[in-house]
């Protein structure tokens, strides 16, 4: 594989210029609408602290494993998540899932786009201080009147995607590695600042009980494997996200540290964000279980009647749109790399026309609430899992223990961590996915 890492390969594709860059990156893709909008939720709706337990067992049991093999591949090939199962097992039928990932981010990213443009509708409503002095009833109409105007709703996702497509078309190093070390820093002080502010609200300590309070009675086998799935999605996993953000590393990263670190972070930011919205729900005694709307309905409300509610509602908001574009940008790298590598076009010139492709993908979903839902379900409920399954088995049983072998360092190979993953690679990763994708088959 000599070939495939010499300079003129590593100019064409790029690198990141350090292990920050890499991990900021990284952490970037993860942090996104998943931890700021649907963890929060659905930890309400499925028993708070004892969510929170489950959750945090199924990131150590099968997210950090499949997010090591998915950086194992991709630092191994060099490649494109096609072309990465093409060059380690050629003419083999395993490049279905490299496909699959292509697939996915095209159909994930079409409708992270429509709620990326509605986070960038609100971040301009909160600075023009557009809730402030609104009655609770007007305040949450907005989000009604947002959401049933495709034309507001195409203006949000142009913008959105055009800030996407221009950060990757910067390149690895220029784009997406620079804008990362800016927007993911910037991320982690807002969150602080609001997290400050929010602890000391008069909600805060109803807010972090109803968090961190196990009500194990509203614990099911249901919310065991929407737990699951959503440590999928947030960590970013199941459509080579991460081989493709690996295949720009260079040989001396330790992958085990990287994948624990990214993990934490993205469990750690998802966890922060409940201490930030639940206080803040609690103080105007609002609706904690207010689902898929929790950010854009309730929440608003809470800044419309703050003291400083346009610098709290629009730090909010900043926070949100920087999460999402950080995830935007992994999601059409994906695609992206492809092909660059497979066919040769230059990376200007591809991210334009497949950004420019991907957004008139999106529009079915800004006009049709169905095909949103549709697109959604598809990718969450199909589409990650069974990738998540096909990588599992692949680095798991069709690799060689030697090819997985040579990715670690020797004085690795005997630690509790090395044996430990291998174990649940091989056992724990693929039948955990396999229970949920069946489950979740039969729900459909
Ligand atoms: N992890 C991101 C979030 O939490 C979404 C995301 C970005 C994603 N890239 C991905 C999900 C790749 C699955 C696969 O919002």
């Amino acid at each position: 594989m000599a070939d495939t890492k010499d300079p003129a390969t590593i100019a064409l594709r790029g690198n990141w210029s350090s292990v920050l860059g890499f991990v900021l990156a990284s952490i970037g893709s993860a942090i996104g609408l998943g931890n700021v909008w649907r963890f929060p939720y659905i930890t309400g709706q499925y028993g708070g602290g004892a969510f929170v337990l489950v959750y945090i067992a199924c990131v150590l049991a099968v997210g950090i494993p499949i997010m090591l093999a998915e950086f194992l591949i991709g630092r191994k090939t060099q490649r494109n998540c096609v072309g990465a199962f093409r060059l380690l097992r050629p003419g083999s039928p395993w490049i279905i899932t490299g496909w699959l990932g292509v697939v996915s981010g095209f159909v994930i990213l079409s409708f992270y786009g429509v709620v990326g443009g509605w986070v960038l509708h609100y971040t301009f409503l909160s600075l023009q201080n557009g809730f402030v002095g609104r009655s609770p009833e007007e305040v949450s109409t907005l989000f009604a009147s947002l959401a049933s105007s495709p034309v507001q709703q195409i203006i949000g996702h142009t913008l959105f995607m055009l800030v996407t497509i221009t950060i990757v078309a910067g390149g690895i190093h220029r784009g997406i590695e620079r804008s990362n070390k800016v927007m993911m820093p910037a991320l982690f002080l807002l969150l602080c600042g609001l997290l400050v502010y929010a602890l000391r609200t008069e909600g805060a300590k109803a807010g972090l009980e109803f968090l961190l309070h196990p009500r194990w009675d509203q614990m099911s086998p249901t919310g065991i494997l929407e737990a699951l799935g959503q440590a999928f999605f947030s960590l970013s996993l199941g459509m080579g996200a991460m081989i493709t953000y690996g295949s720009y590393l260079s040989r001396d990263t330790n992958l085990v540290r990287a994948s624990f670190f990214v993990a934490f972070g993205d469990t750690l930011v998802a966890v922060l964000a409940g201490f930030v919205i639940f206080p803040l729900v609690f103080t105007f005694q609002l609706e904690p279980g207010g689902g898929p709307g929790l950010i854009f309905q309730t929440l608003p409300i809470a800044f419309s009647q703050l003291p400083a509610g346009i610098i709290v509602g629009s730090a909010f908001f900043i926070l949100l749109a920087f999460a999402a574009l950080t995830s935007a940008i992994s999601l059409l790298e994906v695609v992206v790399a492809y092909f660059i590598d497979e066919r040769g076009w230059t990376r200007r010139k591809t991210t334009w026309i497949l950004g420019t492709v991907i957004f008139f993908c999106g529009v079915p979903s800004a006009i049709w609430k169905n095909v949103f839902g549709l697109m959604d379900q598809l990718a969450t409920n199909f589409l990650l899992p069974f990738g998540a399954f096909l990588i599992a088995l692949f680095v798991g049983w069709v690799l060689s223990q030697q090819e997985r072998l040579a990715e670690f360092e020797p004085n690795e190979i005997r630690t509790v961590a090395y044996l430990g993953w291998t174990f649940l690679i091989r056992y724990v990763s693929p039948v955990a996915v396999a229970i949920i994708f069946l489950h979740l088959l039969r729900l459909l």
